[in-house]
């Protein structure tokens, strides 16, 4: 696996792989891999015949400093990880090279970012755009992998691909869990023992409330969060029932086909996001 941290260095290669016909898969991240991640370069590796990762904690999505410093970085883990999976490329910028100056722009997502995430992490999805959007300048991939465990960024980057005309497909892929069926995150790292026993309560309650399509939507909703909520070690931000394809939230039940279930819950300080398709 070559590694890059000079992203002239990495747009040289790409441009040499790109003129001997190479197709490049990319799988942007934030590093302290696990087995999600991996599913995304394992996706890219069989659809390309270059995949590149990236490895970058991006400040400017970060709307909580706290949050920044507490981000694992386990940096060599992370190498041998993606070396192990047969990545071909890994990308380990400095914040220069990415921001040799401050990213001024803002992006207008409409009411895209203004629910789930969006209206709970103001700012967020902007950060998200401004480095995805430099990301996709520097390796330009002819696809980009990204997960549906973090659908209203999915939804994001496909709106941003299509408002600066990026020529990239972006790839959706499926959620990875654990064997209780927490989903997996870097941030699980973070947890305390005790609080990651109580976290598998989250995709459970929301594995049930899919079985009880029948009940009134509002009902239905106060019983995740009545259900989660009773583990002390848990405190729902937000339930809520959204359309897939445009993050609508619904009301009662006709309002979608494709009805999504989205959670963020905070496990003591550490803030864990799910979603389950009831479709
Ligand atoms: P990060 O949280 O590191 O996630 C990188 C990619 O892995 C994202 O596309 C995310 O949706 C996917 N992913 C995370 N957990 C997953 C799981 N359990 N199953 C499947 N895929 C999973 O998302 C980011 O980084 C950043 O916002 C980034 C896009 C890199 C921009 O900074």
């Amino acid at each position: 696996m070559k590694i890059f941290d000079k992203k002239s260095d990495l747009k040289k290669e790409i441009l040499s792989l790109k003129s001997s016909g190479k197709s490049i898969g990319f799988v942007p991240t934030m590093g302290a891999l696990h087995n999600g991640h991996i599913s995304l370069i394992k996706q890219s590796i069989q659809e390309n015949s270059f995949t590149v990762c990236s490895i970058f904690v991006n400040p400017t999505q970060f709307n909580n400093k706290k949050d920044l410093l507490n981000y694992p970085r386990p940096i060599e883990t992370d190498l041998q990880i993606l070396s192990d999976s047969k990545c071909d490329i890994a990308f380990v910028p400095t914040e220069k090279d990415i921001y040799p100056e401050a990213d001024t722009r803002t992006f207008n997502f409409g009411q895209l970012d203004k629910v789930l995430e969006g209206k709970f992490r103001p700012g967020h999805f902007n950060g998200v755009a401004q480095v995805v959007s430099k990301l996709f300048n520097i390796v330009e991939p002819h696809k980009a992998y990204f997960g549906e465990k973090d659908l209203q960024q999915l939804a994001i980057i496909k709106a941003l691909t299509e408002m600066l005309n990026l020529g990239v497909e972006i790839i959706s892929c499926p959620t990875m869990r654990e064997i209780d069926g927490l989903a997996m995150s870097s941030r699980n790292k973070l947890l305390s023992p005790s609080h990651r026993a109580s976290a598998m309560i989250i995709s459970q309650t929301l594995f049930k409330s899919k079985e009880m399509k029948n009940i009134p939507l509002s009902k239905l909703k106060s019983w995740v969060i009545d259900t989660i909520n009773s583990d002390k070690n848990l405190k729902v931000e937000y339930f809520e029932i959204v359309d897939f394809d445009t993050l609508n939230i619904l009301t009662k039940w006709p309002d979608s086909l494709k009805p999504i279930a989205c959670i963020a819950v905070f496990a003591g300080e550490v803030r864990l996001i799910d979603n389950v398709r009831f479709f």
